[in-house]
């Protein structure tokens, strides 16, 4: 196995206490399907309690009446923290006015700890950003683009951070958010779905992961593989946990040495997310994770 992530230990993730499907804004959702919410709340229980006995931490925000797509936490922000110690978060600009009140929730929540926080765009005005678009990878942030996050936020990303943003077109809308159809497993491997992307972004991400784990559109779009996280270990062993995982890609991540963990979220299926965008990564390192680059740089296939 290669270097595992250095990040993916420490999450922030909202309790679904007003989770239901209000309105349609992704392939997935449809109003007369709507959750049940007692087994919603055990199913994130159960994840809550897989992410701790790994090793990670989970900090829990309250969810908002008003915002029942707000469990989907992946989506408040892209939390890093900086090279003197300090945190910041770039908080999202969500495509869907249905979830925009989600970033003052979560522009509070971050400056009561002590974080600051900055927009790409906000209220409608400047670029769109959603944060399950944005991971971590070798060094660079790779942002997927196009149902959700716009072009220019890329640029935007890059020079908030320092960083060297690679942008991957997303044409596919049923994986309208990166983290449905990309995973970082390790320093060169990932989980990847070259179907949501249009030629040259396919080719792009194939060529951005030394060793992928190729998924087939109909693995990610019906087991939602893609949007699992990896908890490393001090043993060397990562776990990869996942919402659901076809036989021939488990036997791929445990031949890559990674244990596999299979939980069923079903329930947030239906508002068409699972386990990644549950649970936002905040200990995302810049000159760690991310690569300084003064004044940033923005890479287009
Ligand atoms: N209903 C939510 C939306 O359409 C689901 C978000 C899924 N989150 C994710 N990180 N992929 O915005």
């Amino acid at each position: 196995m290669t270097e595992q992530l250095a990040w993916g230990t420490t999450y922030l993730a909202v309790r679904p206490d007003h989770f239901r499907v209000d309105y349609q804004i992704n392939p997935f959702m449809d109003v007369s399907q709507q959750p049940d919410p007692a087994l919603a709340r055990e199913q994130w229980g159960g994840l809550v309690d897989t992410i701790e006995r790994l090793g990670g931490s989970v900090q829990v925000i309250d969810q908002r009446i008003d915002a029942p797509d707000m469990v989907y936490a992946m989506n408040l922000g892209l939390g890093v923290e900086r090279r003197d110690g300090s945190r910041h978060v770039v908080l999202s600009h969500m495509r869907y006015p249905e979830r925009r009140m989600e970033t003052g929730s979560a522009r509070d929540y971050f400056a009561a700890r002590g974080w600051t926080s900055s927009y790409v765009g906000q209220a409608g005005v400047g670029a769109h950003f959603e944060a399950g678009d944005a991971f971590a990878f070798r060094g660079d942030l790779v942002v997927g683009y196009g149902p959700r996050t716009e072009e220019l936020g890329l640029k935007h990303l890059a020079m908030e951070l320092d960083a060297r943003v690679r942008g991957l077109r997303i044409t596919h809308p049923g994986m309208y958010h990166l983290d449905l159809a990309f995973c970082p497993l390790d320093g060169t491997r990932a989980l990847v779905c070259p179907e949501a992307f249009d030629n040259a972004s396919a080719a792009a991400v194939l060529d951005l992961v030394p060793d992928p784990i190729v998924l087939t559109e109909e693995e990610a779009l019906t087991t939602f593989a893609a949007n699992s996280i990896v908890l490393p270990s001090p043993t060397g062993i990562s776990t990869v946990v996942m919402p659901g995982c076809p036989d021939r890609v488990r036997a791929e991540l445990v031949a890559a040495g990674f244990e596999v963990v299979v939980l069923d979220l079903s329930e947030f299926h239906k508002g068409g997310g699972s386990i990644r965008c549950l649970t936002n990564p905040v200990d995302v390192r810049l000159g760690r994770d991310l690569v300084h680059v003064p004044g940033g740089e923005v890479l287009l296939p």
